[in-house]
């Protein structure tokens, strides 16, 4: 039976290789088995960043990217958060089941707030419920994320768990679908930290629509060690990362990697590194110009999607409001 598969991206800042590796690609290898939702998440963008043209600029860009890696609206619904105005109602009625120590557990927010100290918002401490109503709304059976929202993902399923307990079974408890490889990919330039669209550092990611010579420029820059040996070894954090890359894109096997770049220097194998990524991203950024040719065309895919969101939400926020007695 098909599954019910939801999973959401921001639109702030530019996509990175660790978005499609962790989760886009595997997105969009999904469409053919489950029944998929795939959001625009731009009320959680909202906790940090607020600029109007550039949110609705990066909202369009966000869909093209992800049309142009192969998200298809035929299968999937494609959506922006804020259209299905379900998704602020439902946060507003699971924050008031959930208890404060909760969210003061998450470390994302701990993070995010020592980044962005001058402006932690109430919404941003909220960011996890929010995301737990996106995935509840649907019922959905499966969510496809990279390793860094697993903390998030156990969130919800709790949450899900307390308000079943007190209503009876309200909501599908979702199970976490994250990759194998490319769960978490790091920065170039720091290895230690996950590569992010927030991170600061000109060479820290390497972003969907960047052309060849930019991502040549910040692999050979990336950071490695003075050990020069090319393989799999968690300790050297920076070679492991970009093999990592290597090994998602390649399709290659671990033992296939290490043999074929056996006594070679880093500098050759960055080079191979840089082409594999420059040809894999090539036909996604052609697609992408071309659908951005005609911008139109994703509003309709976008409000399509919003009105099939809206008609799957309704039912189970109305269900939900039942049960607690709201009218
Ligand atoms: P966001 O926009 O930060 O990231 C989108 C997806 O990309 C994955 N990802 C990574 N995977 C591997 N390596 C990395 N360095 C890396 N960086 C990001 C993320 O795990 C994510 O899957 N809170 C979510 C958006 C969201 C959501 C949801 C997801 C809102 N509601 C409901 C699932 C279900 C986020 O900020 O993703």
């Amino acid at each position: 039976m098909r599954k019910r598969l939801f999973s959401g991206i921001q639109p702030n800042g530019s996509i990175h290789l660790g978005n499609y590796l962790g989760a886009i690609r595997n997105w969009v290898n999904l469409q053919d088995e489950d029944d998929c939702l795939f959001c625009i998440v731009d009320l959680h963008a909202i906790t940090i960043d607020r600029n109007p043209e550039v949110l609705r600029k990066e909202i369009r860009e966000t869909a093209g990217i992800l049309l142009a890696c192969g998200i298809d609206p035929e299968k999937s619904t494609l959506f922006v958060q804020s259209n299905v105005c379900a998704h602020s109602e439902m946060t507003w009625i699971i924050n008031c089941f959930t208890p404060f120590g909760w969210l003061n557990r998450m470390t994302q927010f701990k993070e995010k707030s020592k980044d962005h100290q001058k402006d932690v918002s109430v919404g941003l401490f909220d960011y996890p419920v929010l995301m737990a109503s996106d995935i509840l709304l649907y019922k959905t059976d499966l969510v496809a994320v990279g390793e860094d929202q697993k903390q998030h993902l156990e969130f919800t399923r709790n949450i899900a768990q307390r308000i079943n307990s007190i209503y009876g079974d309200m909501f599908v408890i979702p199970e976490p679908l994250i990759p194998n490889n490319g769960a978490r990919i790091m920065g170039l330039h720091d290895p230690t930290r996950k590569m992010s669209k927030s991170e600061a550092g000109k060479y820290h990611a390497i972003n969907m629509l960047d052309p060849p010579e930019e991502i040549r420029y910040k692999i050979m820059r990336a950071q490695t060690d003075s050990d020069r040996r090319i393989s799999f070894d968690r300790a050297r954090s920076g070679i492991f990362n970009l093999i990592t890359i290597y090994e998602c894109l390649s399709g290659s096997t671990r033992e296939e990697i290490e043999k074929s770049f056996n006594g070679m220097g880093y500098e050759e194998f960055k080079e191979e590194l840089s082409v594999l990524i420059s040809e894999t991203l090539k036909p996604i950024q052609a697609r992408y110009r071309k659908i951005m040719e005609n911008p139109d065309d994703i509003d309709v895919i976008l409000i399509d999607g919003a009105d099939r969101a809206s008609a799957m939400a309704g039912p189970v926020l109305f269900e939900f409001k039942d049960r607690i007695g709201l009218w």
